[in-house]
């Protein structure tokens, strides 16, 4: 099948990986930003085929989110089929109300999808399943956990020990613990939902001393879960400590407190682009796309 893919300005590095994966056209998107803050977009050629566009939704998330929707709407100007792959899904926590009057934009966002044409949507781990039911296209959501954990597997590690910040991810952990052939254990995490604050309770205790420890999170914001998570474990006198996540946004100086913290190593996919960002996840989009 003819194939076009688009890089929206987000994720043109992946993009053009997945392209070449397929085998298929490449055209990049142009953004330009008028003085008054609106995006114009401009794509760089004739979508043919089967489309397919590439755009993470990490900040500027309006911005980056408003040009996935208008390169959608464009292309299905051309072809019945428009797969949108949106690595990152921003506004995936915003997926319930969690304090009265809070307005569900994951529920609005997956609306807009529809609104524009998508004919289907692939994201690489979703914050939620239940950000994922807000959809009415088809949704596959695919995991880089088995990738990042193949990057550890590499590693000289100490009797690795792999630790979810919060008893939401132990399902993530596990996974990613059986590919290591080791152990894992979930924290206990409180949010203020108000403030922001988060404050690690306690763990299932498992001794922790001297082994090598692998924090694993589906995404880093502002750093503030696994800087809480890391002081935690130092406190159990842990070895190395390392934090492996799907999506590293490190907002601000998160990656320096994080390392501050005491963690010497984070590892990302490239769902966004950063220093961190070593895992590629293009063979994943691929054989889900395929
Ligand atoms: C929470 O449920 C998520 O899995 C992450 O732990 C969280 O969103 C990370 O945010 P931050 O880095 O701001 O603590």
């Amino acid at each position: 099948m003819f194939t076009t893919v688009i890089g929206g300005t987000a994720s043109q590095g992946l993009a053009k990986k997945i392209a070449k994966r397929l085998k298929a056209r490449y055209l990049s998107s142009e953004l330009k930003i008028f003085p008054d803050g609106e995006c114009k977009i401009t794509i760089r050629g004739k979508p043919k085929g089967r489309v397919i566009i590439v755009q993470s939704t990490y900040p500027p998330v309006d911005s980056n989110l408003i040009q996935a929707l208008a390169l959608i709407s464009k292309t299905r100007e051309y072809s019945p089929k428009t797969i949108a792959v949106i690595p990152y899904f921003g506004y995936a926590r915003q997926d319930r109300e969690f304090l009265p009057g809070e307005i569900v934009t994951m529920r609005v966002v997956a609306k807009l999808f529809k609104a524009v044409g998508t004919t289907r949507i692939v994201i690489i781990d979703a914050h939620s399943k239940i950000a994922l039911r807000h959809f009415t296209v088809p949704v596959k959501n695919i995991s880089a956990v088995p990738e990042l954990a193949k990057y550890f597997r590499r590693l000289q590690l100490k009797n690795p020990l792999v630790v979810s910040p919060d008893f939401g991810g132990i399902a993530r952990a596990g996974e990613f613990a059986k590919i290591l052939n080791t152990d894992y254990i979930a924290l206990v995490k409180k949010r203020d939902r108000k403030t922001g604050k988060v404050e690690i309770k306690s763990s299932d205790l498992r001794n922790v001393s001297e082994r090598d420890v692998i924090i694993v999170d589906d995404m880093i914001s502002t750093g503030n879960s696994i800087i809480k998570a890391a002081e935690f474990l130092k406190k159990q006198n842990c070895g190395r400590l390392f934090v492996a996540c799907t999506h590293a946004l490190l907002i601000n100086d998160a990656e320096k407190k994080i390392r501050r913290a005491g963690v010497s190593k984070i590892i990302s996919a490239n769902t966004i682009p950063s220093k961190t960002s070593v895992v590629d996840s293009s063979e994943i989009i691929v054989n889900a796309i395929s």
